[in-house]
């Protein structure tokens, strides 16, 4: 039987190549560090059978219909807005992901970045950097704690649960949320704009749809806090970034944390990375070792799965 070959559209840990390997796949790697041209994924992706991509990768219907021939997609990411799964699905191609294995890492940025947000570290650390500390200052570098402040979680998935549960346990914090799904026991669901008027700090979980593009937009800042710290580990799109800026500018107590921007890198001197009272991450949600190691292992047994009657809740089959 001819092997089957699979494209990895970057260099993606050992691990999961390590499987692929063992079990007879011919892999090729996008070793180059920046994601592919569209025309290079087209053209390589002809001579696959399986693609391992990341979410700088647009998998739309104009790829999707040029690429019929693949059997599986895996997304090395939880998040799969970049993928038209509806359409891939249609065409009886399956869908993966790496669900829960991200959960803690990623609830771990939200948390460092709500504490870097309220506790001010971007302009203390400015001032060793400045060489303007001077010593001990009773009045200076005063931010605020979390303890027994309101937390609101928009989007109450596997990593806002995780978030909330951390910010309750460390920090006795009181957690309302928004869902589209479960409800939670012991945190109180509330409507978005309740959530929005309540919160001391926001911190946001929800996928990318076309329902939460934009969500925190326009009016929607008006009804927050003027202190507010906004903590973004979900996608850009799901803040208008203009209003953003706007707001902070307006409201020099409020902060916003961001591990996710729109676009991503954001283009040399954009505006957001000159505003004070922002601290943005380069999209580190799961980049730990453990994490990136066991992400890379899934989009393996993500592949090894597909043909099979295995369940995993990491992938998406055709409706038969
Ligand atoms: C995801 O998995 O969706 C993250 O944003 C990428 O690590």
């Amino acid at each position: 039987m001819e092997a089957k070959r699979v494209l990895i559209t970057r260099d993606i840990p050992e691990d999961g190549i390590k499987i692929l390997h063992d079990h007879g796949f011919l892999i090729e790697i996008n070793k180059e560090n920046r994601p592919l041209t569209a025309e290079e994924l087209n053209l390589k992706a002809k001579q696959a059978d399986f693609l391992i991509c990341t979410l700088a990768d647009k998998i739309d219907q104009t790829f999707i219909g040029q690429n019929l021939h693949l059997k599986l997609i895996t997304n090395f990411a939880v998040g799969v807005n970049n993928i038209d799964v509806d359409y891939a699905l249609k065409n009886n191609i399956w869908i993966g992901n790496t669900p829960d294995i991200l959960t803690d890492a990623t609830a771990e940025i939200a948390l460092g970045l709500m504490l870097v947000s309220m506790r001010r570290f971007k302009s203390a650390h400015q001032a060793i950097l400045d060489e303007t500390f001077q010593g001990f200052a009773p009045k200076g570098y005063l931010g605020r704690t979390p303890h027994h402040k309101t937390l609101g979680i928009i989007g109450m998935g596997r990593i806002g649960l995780k978030m909330a549960e951390m910010c309750r346990d460390a920090f006795k914090m009181k957690v309302i949320y928004t869902t589209q799904n479960t409800l939670y026991d012991g945190f109180d669901r509330v409507e978005l704009d309740e959530l929005l008027k309540q919160s001391d700090v926001i911190s946001l979980h929800c996928p990318l749809t076309d329902k939460t593009r934009n969500l925190l937009s326009g009016n929607k800042f008006n009804l927050l806090k003027s202190d507010v710290t906004i903590i973004n580990t979900a996608r850009g799109e799901v803040i208008n970034q203009d209003d953003l800026m706007v707001f902070l500018k307006n409201n020099p107590q409020s902060f916003a944390g961001l591990d996710v921007t729109s676009p991503e890198p954001l283009p040399k001197n954009h505006p957001l990375i000159k505003v004070e009272n922002v601290y943005i991450l380069p999209h580190i949600g799961s980049a730990t070792v453990e994490t990136r190691g066991e992400m890379s292992k899934l989009c393996a047994e993500n592949i090894l799965a597909y043909g099979t009657n295995k369940e995993m809740n990491s992938i998406m089959k055709p409706h038969p």
